[in-house]
């Protein structure tokens, strides 16, 4: 068995150190690294500190039955309490919580105060409704306050929400509904999306037609479309919300009372419904967003573009953001609608300090061309952020100068649905951060990159990325199948928890995520990251994106195809030039055993909804394969226009 598991190939020398006056403001200092290894568990605890309990716990972390971890045993807590009461009581209820910009162009202010009492009146129609502490609710909605109302309401009275993102299908809502015996679904007649109204309301009674116990729709009129109704069964939102109390007088639920379930997307195989509880999770999202942001309440107006269907959304746009007291810019639609400046125009609009986003949505800047972020001032920024894959260097470079006018940090943040918080990223004032590295684990928690062996591979060295402690936001189990949850996150190595992402050290033992090992290819012997081969493609200034796929090879056992897409607004040569002067760049950048087999040049990618590329279609093509299930792709047309135009392309030699 060989001890490296994964080569190491590309190297990156730049280093961006933050500046002395971000240094000296900055909410972490360097000395974090240190407490947290000296005080081990009670450096959480100080964080479970910053939070406001009923009951103060016994135990900080009870691991005798792991993997299935309590934190904060015998405490008692309420998420909604944390993210609302306490700032009104503390005299800040006047301060705006969100910024709602409605695709249309429709806005709406809204205070912590008004979100405290839509939130009271939420929680006391689902009592009205019948929802009690531990059933689930469904929430199927578009990214309007609504959505953060509904999933605040459930926390308030101990309900379990289970978003599902609103661009999935009827299916995938009834097999998740089924899969949670969800008794509520919580949505809305439709949302704005590419300067339309798409309607959300006939997927869920499409999804009811299958068998469910879901009792009740209460649904949210947001597109005013007409829209199918079932009396016995539905209930418009302001109907019954509006009239209720303003007050409630919030319970208080046991650290470890579900706070909420998400399913993990991707695969064929049935979805898995990862869980997260609460006193754990609510102290590392807030003690997360405070030192990985730098949030500032009073001065700072911080962006997640995240969708709530996603544990991003879970995580830094609703709990995080708001335990810590933050003013957020929330945006319904799309980037592109109506102009492909949108974000930069509202980052100018409200005066962003802080934004969140994704690689995916950044390397579609850069396809789209310098000349719309140029067209806004985005001077008000100061830290940025990426989370969802592996950024590569060259589209950091793009982000930092181009977005961050050169001043801002970047946090590279990786962390997972299970992980529930930020794992490994830059502290913001503290670390010298690498172009397209994570860098190092956040203090608390403990990463390593080992082999097959589960041997630390040391620096400069590639491997397996694994977690050996617990951590207080870790998931409590996958919902209903203990079975699973341990084959599949503690089975490969012997009481560790394994991410299913590859990763290097390089030498100064920065951490690089290499994407997901199956994803891992082979070549000549060469266990070859298709992350490093997509960077080095995204490093040729006509490269604005790049996927990259192991296809059976009768000579090499793999051979590399790569899929790219073109830069706007940069002259380059065409053609067989074009995929020509590609292949040699890559073999420059990372060595010859790196040469792409064949390059075709796509207009798009396929991809999850969330943003990351599958790579599983794309090995379908490049083998001559049927393509397997797309179902959760966000443009199932992708794949056609690739396969096609693959069986009309040359192969190179
Ligand atoms: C990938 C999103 C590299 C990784 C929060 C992980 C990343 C999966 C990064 C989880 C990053 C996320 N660098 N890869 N900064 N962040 N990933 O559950 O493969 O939607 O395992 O959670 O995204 O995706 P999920």
């Amino acid at each position: 068995m060989s001890a490296e598991t994964l080569d190491n190939l590309s190297s990156e020398n730049r280093t961006f150190a933050p500046s002395p006056e971000f240094a000296a403001q900055a909410n972490a200092q360097p000395s974090l690294y240190s407490e947290a290894e000296e005080e081990g568990v009670a450096f959480w605890e100080r964080q479970a500190e910053a939070l406001v309990w009923n009951r103060r716990w016994d135990t900080a972390l009870d691991w005798s039955n792991a993997p299935f971890a309590k934190w904060f045993v015998g405490g008692k807590i309420n998420a909604s309490v944390n993210a609302l009461d306490r700032h009104v009581a503390e005299g800040h209820g006047g301060r705006i919580a969100f910024h709602f910009e409605g695709e249309p162009g429709d806005t709406r202010d809204i205070s912590y105060a008004q979100l405290l009492t839509e939130v009271s009146k939420a929680a006391n129609a689902l009592t009205e409704m019948g929802i009690t502490s531990g059933d689930r609710v469904a929430i199927y909605m578009p990214l309007i306050p609504e959505a953060a109302v509904a999933m605040l309401a459930c926390a308030r009275i101990g309900a379990i929400h289970s978003v599902v993102f609103g661009g999935f299908s009827a299916e995938a809502l009834l097999s998740r509904i089924q899969d949670a015996d969800a008794k509520l679904v919580i949505t809305a007649d439709g949302g704005f999306r590419k300067g339309a109204a798409f309607a959300l309301k006939p997927a869920v009674d499409e999804a009811l037609k299958g068998e469910t116990n879901v009792k009740q729709v209460l649904v949210v009129k947001r597109t005013g479309q007409e829209t199918a109704w079932n009396e016995s069964r539905d209930i418009w939102w302001h109907d019954i919300v509006d009239r209720q109390h303003s007050t409630h007088t919030p319970e208080f639920f046991d650290s470890e009372h579900p706070l909420f379930i998400l399913y993990t997307s991707g695969t064929t195989a049935k979805p898995k419904g990862i869980f997260h509880t609460t006193g754990g999770y609510l102290t590392q999202v807030a003690y997360t967003h405070k030192v990985v942001f730098d949030i500032k309440p009073k001065t700072d107006v911080y962006w997640c573009t995240a969708d709530v269907g996603w544990i991003t959304g879970h995580s830094y746009m609703v709990y995080g953001p708001l335990i810590n007291g933050a003013t957020q810019v929330m945006y319904e639609g799309t980037p592109d609608t109506p102009h492909k400046g949108r974000v930069f125009e509202l980052v100018e609009k409200y005066g962003v300090t802080i934004l969140y986003t994704a690689p995916t949505l950044i390397r579609t800047w850069m396809k789209w061309g310098d000349e719309y972020p140029n067209q806004f001032n985005l001077s008000s920024l100061r830290l940025l952020g990426s989370v969802g894959e592996p950024i590569n260097p060259e589209a950091w470079i793009w982000y930092r100068h181009v977005i961050g006018g050169n001043r801002c940090p970047i946090v590279d943040t990786w962390w997972q649905t299970e992980t529930g918080a930020i794992m490994i990223s830059p502290l913001p004032g503290v670390t010298a951060t690498k172009p397209g590295s994570a860098m190092r684990p956040l203090p608390g928690i403990s990463a390593k990159v080992v082999d097959d062996n589960g041997v630390p591979v040391g620096d400069g060295h590639g491997g397996y990325l694994i977690l050996d402690r617990p951590w207080p936001s870790m998931l409590r189990g996958v919902w209903g199948e203990d079975e699973r949850f341990k084959e599949t996150y503690w089975s490969r190595f012997e009481g560790i928890y394994f991410a299913g992402d590859g990763a290097k050290l390089d030498d100064d033992g920065a951490i690089w995520l290499l994407g997901r090992v199956d994803d891992v290819m082979n070549v000549s012997g060469h266990r070859i990251s298709t992350t490093e081969v997509e960077s080095a493609l995204v490093s040729h200034e006509a490269v604005a994106e790049a996927a990259v796929v192991g296809a059976a090879d009768a000579m090499t056992g793999q051979g590399i195809v790569a899929f790219v897409i073109l830069r706007g607004g940069v002259e380059h040569v065409e053609g067989e030039e074009l995929v020509k002067e590609l292949r040699n760049h890559v073999a420059k950048e990372i060595g010859a055993i790196a040469k792409p087999r064949q390059i075709m040049v796509v207009n798009e990618l396929p991809k999850t909804r969330s943003g990351k590329i599958m790579r599983r279609l794309l090995k379908d093509v490049a083998e001559n394969r049927a393509v397997g299930d797309a179902t959760t792709l966000a443009d199932p047309n992708v794949m056609k226009l690739i396969s096609e135009g693959l069986k009309s392309s040359s192969s190179d030699d």
